[in-house]
């Protein structure tokens, strides 16, 4: 029988989202216990999800001994410490994003993790839409050809009623604006699918709303395998989309422009020639559809748990994720193109807090 683990979810914004994704692997998980600060969100999943205990004090899930994950699902400022806690305390965590607020915790986090045999997942659900999924297998066949350049539309609209919790729009709690908040799920699939950035350059504004954080950004991507990207950005549009388009040899692949699951089918995959539309169409057709979102991550990250392995998501997919980050608000603060990786002698390995 598969062995169910335990999951301890601190949280009770969108970890409603999580519980729905652990409810679709009930024979893998079960969630015995949800913390949170605000009883009434928090009391009112545990009733809906049939949650046997709720408390407001986290320590007392890092001293259970009946928990094998802890999932933290707290604003940006407060995932290192309750991530370095979790671990020190024998769980396995996933921790949502964005991960930390430097790469230097993010490797710090490494080495934390790395003198245990404990396993840390960073969420980035968007990955596991099947449209992006069948160019990952589309590349896996050799059947895209060179990469030449990707663009990556995050086009979406946060009016001031969004910026009303009071931890986000400030860069202390929200430690970055819709670079980091925003457009790092699709930023994420431009790794996911070409590995990691070379060099950055960028302008960002404030543009929308009266925060401190950026809602604007534009950038010019170089990547280490040689394609170029360009990213844009916006929490000022009136029509929200998400749109990526990857440009190879032999053949495009666009995605679907709704902005939330721009993930998910159906991707159009054009190539130059009708023989090789007819390859490309025969692969599709074999394609086997899985879950998405949350309900796919999880289930990966019980299997790399319970039978070994690289979780789905790992501290260096979320070290590249906030490379780029790094890079772009030091390009756009010195008016220079940034080369990566970050490392520790760069001037905002520590914090890129301005
Ligand atoms: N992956 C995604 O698609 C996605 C979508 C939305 C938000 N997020 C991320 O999820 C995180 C949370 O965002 P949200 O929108 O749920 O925020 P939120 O403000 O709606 O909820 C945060 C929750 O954390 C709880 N909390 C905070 N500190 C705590 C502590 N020390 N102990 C126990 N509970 C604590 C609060 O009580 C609250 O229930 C952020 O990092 C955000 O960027 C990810």
């Amino acid at each position: 029988m598969t062995r169910k683990l335990r999951v301890g979810v601190v949280g009770a914004g969108i970890a409603q989202r999580h519980l729905v994704g652990y409810k679709w692997n009930e024979s893998l998980y079960e969630v015995p216990v949800l913390c949170s600060l605000d009883e009434d969100r928090g009391q009112a999943l545990v009733a809906e999800y049939g949650i046997a205990e709720y408390t407001q004090d986290v320590e007392t899930l890092f001293a259970r001994d009946d928990l094998d994950i802890i999932d933290i699902s707290t604003p940006p400022h407060s995932h290192f410490d309750l991530s370095r806690r979790a671990i020190e305390s024998g769980k396995h965590v996933t921790c949502e994003k964005p991960l930390f607020g430097s790469i230097a915790e993010v490797d710090e986090m490494a080495r934390i993790v790395a003198g245990t045999d404990r396993k840390f997942m960073p969420i980035f659900q968007y990955r596991y839409g099947t449209g992006l999924q069948k160019l990952k297998m589309l590349i896996e066949l050799g059947l895209t050809g060179r990469p030449f350049l990707t663009t990556i539309e995050t086009h979406w609209w946060r009016g001031p009623a969004y910026y009303e919790v009071p931890w986000r729009g400030k860069w202390a709690t929200e430690l970055g604006g819709g670079l980091l908040g925003h457009a790092i799920h699709a930023h994420d699939m431009l790794n996911y699918v070409h590995g990691a950035c070379a060099e950055v350059f960028a302008y960002g504004e404030t543009l929308v709303n009266k925060i401190e954080v950026e809602d604007t950004m534009a950038l010019a991507v170089k990547m280490q395998n040689g394609s170029l990207a360009s990213l844009s950005m916006t929490l000022g549009s009136r029509k929200e989309i998400s749109r990526l388009r990857f440009c190879f040899a032999d053949m495009v692949a666009e995605s679907i422009l709704e902005p939330y699951t721009m993930g998910r089918d159906p991707w159009v995959f054009t190539a130059g020639e009708p023989e090789h539309q007819a390859r490309i169409d025969a692969a599709l057709a074999n394609y086997v559809v899985k879950e998405d979102g949350y309900t796919r991550q999880f289930e990966l990250f019980h299997q790399a748990i319970v039978e070994g392995g690289e979780p789905p998501v790992t501290l260096q997919d979320a070290r590249n994720s906030l490379e780029l980050v790094t890079a772009a608000y030091h390009s756009q603060r010195t008016g220079q193109p940034t080369p990566l990786p970050i490392t520790a002698d760069h001037p905002l390995y520590r914090s890129w807090l301005p």
